[in-house]
């Protein structure tokens, strides 16, 4: 289906569905957002929501539900064990995946733990397109590493390639040769890799991975938390997939895959998440961490009600139009930014809006963390929270040095289904009024700074006065505007 053609030649995203529950959204005036921010200690995630008018921290468990998981919600099964819902949800899956079995649990980082400690022993090496930091922090706590294989082009900021998520065949190939396929305990695939700007992978590149990874005999493991995305992609601009539903997409891929999990607070849009796999001996061999870690087996820590609402969410992400509207949202927000010069990751992807603070902010060295001043500044320029993911992000080397992140980016975050079109136009403008005032930003230096997880907790001072100079520049340029 192509999107909806406006006679006038406009190119503008066009919502497939109608508003029928919200919530009241609060902008403080810029003198407050000057203050919650240091309240805050420039670090967006320790930001109250009563103090934000746009939350684009995340996707993450703050997507839009539909009228048919709300309802669904009210025939979920309360049982410890056995309850209808769990078959409901189980069914929902395997029917998707092509799988048999299906292991739950309470998020993605859940599935990752079961994943690592199954199969992770000290010395290992999993190979990945990129990282995510839940999966390698698992990982790494188990004693293996984790190596990132993605094409040269994927860390590009600035590309048109179609599929930045993409495997590098050749690097995998070398990697498995030098480490040995016994060492090599799975091969994990991120759909819609996240930290490079939510790129997809193709449905060839990943069957390639596949192949190779059978030709070894060592197990595939798809995290496909970020698939609806990724599907889309596929969907849109892969040739030989533009006749295939949804559905027949998701097959061709989870067919190939020897364990797919996912965090159901993505795929699915709702709270949860789980394991499937088609074969009883790699389930048997996760099994016991369910209940050890998560719950019963028919419920794994998740609320039946959400187990209901996964179950008709991934029903609705095999329909196209419900899928694209994050994408075309997200391109839209791109479109619009880089015609005003603000320099975003591209092509745009899913999960959000990316921008690049190294050519916002070239004046501001790594050290400084230019993407979180950049976060900082759009707080108090507009109330819009996005998240750091840049050196911040990061964590010291083991002598106390910085690692600087190879990209600096603001996520902005777009929750499926949840904004308007004219809320994503107030974000582009002040992002935009921002950009022209780039100059008047300047940079931070930690104050509090925890040994690990330091983007969570941590808490980072302004180096001079900036931030009241950024404000009282919005007072004189907007008036009385908030
Ligand atoms: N895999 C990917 C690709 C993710 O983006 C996330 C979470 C996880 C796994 C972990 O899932 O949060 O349910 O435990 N990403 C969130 C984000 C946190 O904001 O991007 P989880």
């Amino acid at each position: 289906m192509e999107p909806i053609t406006f006679a006038s030649g406009k190119k503008l995203p066009l919502e497939m569905h109608k508003v029928r529950i919200v919530q009241k959204l609060n902008l403080p005036p810029v003198e407050r957002r000057l203050e919650a921010i240091a309240e805050a200690g420039n670090n967006t995630f320790l930001l109250k929501n009563k103090d934000i008018f746009l939350d684009m921290l995340t996707d993450s468990g703050v997507n839009a539900m539909s009228d048919n998981q709300l309802a669904s919600m009210m025939i979920a099964d309360d049982s410890y064990a056995g309850s209808a819902t769990f078959t409901r949800l189980e069914t929902k899956v395997n029917e998707i995946f092509g799988t048999n079995y299906f292991l739950p649990a309470h998020q993605g980082r859940a599935c990752e733990n079961i994943l690592a400690q199954t199969f992770v022993k000290p010395g290992n090496v999993v190979p990945m397109n990129f990282h995510f930091t839940t999966p390698k922090a698992h990982i790494t706590r188990m004693g293996g590493r984790v190596e990132e294989l993605i094409i040269e082009e994927g860390l590009k900021v600035v590309s048109d390639h179609p599929f930045k998520g993409n495997f590098d065949l050749a690097k995998l190939r070398a990697l498995i040769e030098r480490e040995g396929a016994g060492n090599i305990p799975f091969i994990r695939l991120e759909a819609g890799t996240n930290l490079i700007g939510g790129q997809p992978f193709s449905l060839e590149n990943a069957l390639a991975v596949a192949d190779i990874a059978r030709e070894f005999g060592i197990i595939t493991v798809l995290d496909a938390s970020l698939w609806q995305d990724n599907l889309y992609f596929i969907k849109k601009r892969e040739a030989a997939c533009r006749d295939m539903t949804p559905l027949e997409i998701t097959r061709a891929l989870a067919e190939r895959m020897d364990i797919i999990y996912f965090s159901a607070r993505k795929l699915g849009f709702a709270r949860g998440g789980g394991i499937c796999m088609r074969s009883k001996e790699l389930c048997d061999k996760m099994k016991e961490l369910v209940p050890m870690y998560e719950g019963f087996l028919t419920y794994g820590g998740m609320s039946v009600r959400e187990m209901e609402a996964i179950a008709v969410g991934l029903e609705e992400t095999m329909d196209e139009s419900v899928i694209s509207q994050g994408p075309q949202f997200i391109e839209y927000m791109c479109n619009e930014l880089i015609a005003r010069g603000v320099p975003v990751v591209t092509p745009p992807g899913g999960l959000g809006c990316h921008l690049d603070a190294m050519r916002f902010l070239p004046h501001i060295p790594q050290a400084q963390y230019p993407a979180a001043c950049l976060a900082s500044a759009l707080y108090i320029a507009g109330g819009i929270r996005g998240m750091e993911r840049g050196t911040v992000s990061e964590q010291r080397e083991p002598d106390g040095s910085e690692r600087l992140a190879e990209m600096e980016l603001l996520r902005l975050a777009m929750p499926r289904r949840v904004f308007t079109l004219s809320q994503v136009e107030y974000a582009i403008d002040r992002i935009a009024w921002l950009y022209q005032h780039r100059d008047l930003i300047g940079g931070l230096t930690f104050a509090e700074e925890p040994a690990t997880l330091r983007f969570f907790f941590g808490r980072l001072a302004p180096i001079g006065d900036w931030q009241q100079k950024l404000a009282a520049q919005f007072r004189s340029d907007l008036g009385d505007s908030l």
